[in-house]
């Protein structure tokens, strides 16, 4: 099988799996507990903190970890609308095109009386710093924008959003699920006040995250419980889990270079291998995305048949839509780009791992290029735009 799904989920590392295993035999001991066996589980927990804090250039006692982004994200969002609640601001701004645990989390806060402004992607799938300092009011409390998008990879002026946020001192949070252990993140030089990561993502195991927040900045729980992460996470910590991140995040972030050395070329051929198929287009940026993701809609076509008949062949990739998660509605982040439903409903993600050979890029071209034909062979719509019934948008 080619596995090219590394947006949902990657493997783990050697190194994540050796140092994950090794303490759910070894040292199995609470981090709470006073003895030596708690000690020893304790010291794996903040030698944990220190390699990740290190990992995004922040300082040990900025770290909580968490079970995942989604947990992260929700946390920043409460805890920021909590505070200015407080102090009488319950405006934020956002983006069309974030992740749903930050978009039903403003969705929520909406329903208790939050304004909520969404900014445009534009069609290039990047927002605009300019125009988060437009939408900045005297009532924002908080400005959340994600590093880089879990569909189509397009990365954020970060660095010039969080200038832009210090300016008019509102806090400023990103979700960089997609970004940590992929591209270069340094929470001082991007202005970052909060930030969100997820284990699963960069070679670490599900279930444990971790959420960044720079001193000063307030914080709470969104648990009840023990007093575990200083008070701001309840729950006796997933220490081999945790380390387990640390030691993915650790490697991932030794790499950074040659991982942009390897997959950026491969995206580039792929891009190009699929732009020969009639009627297509690249989702986003070409140039200003992640290295490994590639987004392609293909117009009288539906993603989820694409994805079937590419299993068939032994290759696991994405659709944008949707449907998978049994709702007809077309990827909102699609639809954030511009990309009409239709459109949108033909889309597919690949998102590459390293260990991709040039052998897989061409199967995988050759196969996208077969499989679109094979359905537009028998698709109602495309019979339509080619006797010029409809009119193609691609
Ligand atoms: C951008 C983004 N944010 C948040 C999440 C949620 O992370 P987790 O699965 O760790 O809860 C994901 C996962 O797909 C993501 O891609």
């Amino acid at each position: 099988m080619i596995y090219v799904d590394n947006a949902a989920t990657t493997k783990m590392s050697e190194a994540a799996i050796r140092t994950f295993t090794d303490l759910i035999r070894d040292t199995y001991g609470n981090p709470s507990s006073l003895y030596e066996f708690g000690q020893q589980a304790k010291d794996v927990l903040e030698q944990a903190r220190r390699d990740v804090a290190e990992a995004i250039g922040a300082q040990p006692n900025e770290i909580i970890f968490t079970s995942g982004g989604s947990e992260a994200d929700n946390q920043a969002i409460m805890s920021a609308a909590k505070i200015g609640e407080i102090r009488g601001k319950k405006h934020i701004v956002s983006t069309a095109f974030e992740h749903h645990a930050v978009l039903h989390t403003l969705n929520k806060l909406k329903k208790q009386g939050f304004e909520i402004t969404l900014l445009d992607v534009h069609e290039n799938g990047i927002v605009n710093a300019a125009e988060v300092e437009a939408a900045i009011r005297e009532d924002t409390c908080l400005v959340t924008i994600m590093y880089a998008n879990n569909e189509i990879g397009t990365i954020q002026p970060i660095k010039e959003i969080g200038e832009v946020c210090r300016k008019h001192n509102v806090t400023f949070h990103t979700d960089a699920v997609q970004a940590v252990g992929h591209i270069k993140v340094n929470v001082i030089e991007d202005n970052i006040d909060m930030l969100s990561a997820s284990g699963h993502k960069f070679h670490g195991p599900k279930g444990v995250g971790f959420l960044y927040v720079k001193k000063g900045v307030g914080i709470f729980s969104l648990i009840e419980g023990g007093a575990q992460e200083k008070g701001k996470r309840a729950g006796t910590e997933n220490v081999p889990g945790i380390a387990s991140m640390a030691a993915a995040l650790k490697e991932s972030v030794a790499n950074l270079d040659a991982y942009k050395a390897k997959l950026t070329p491969v995206r580039d051929r792929i891009i190009k291998g699929l732009s020969e198929i009639p009627h297509s287009a690249l989702n986003g940026d070409a140039n200003n995305r992640v290295p490994s993701n590639v987004n392609y809609c293909f117009e009288g076509i539906e993603g989820e048949s694409l994805l079937l008949l590419l299993d068939d062949k032994g290759i696991a990739a994405s659709s944008g839509s949707a449907c998978t998660s049994g709702s007809l509605d077309p990827s909102h982040v699609l639809l954030a780009i511009g990309r009409v439903h239709d459109v949108a409903h033909g889309s597919l993600r690949i998102s590459l791992g390293e260990d991709i050979t040039d052998e897989d890029v061409e199967y995988i071209i050759k196969s996208v290029k077969e499989v679109v034909e094979y359905l537009r062979g028998f698709s109602p719509v495309w019979r339509d735009l080619v006797a010029g019934k409809r009119d193609f948008i691609l």
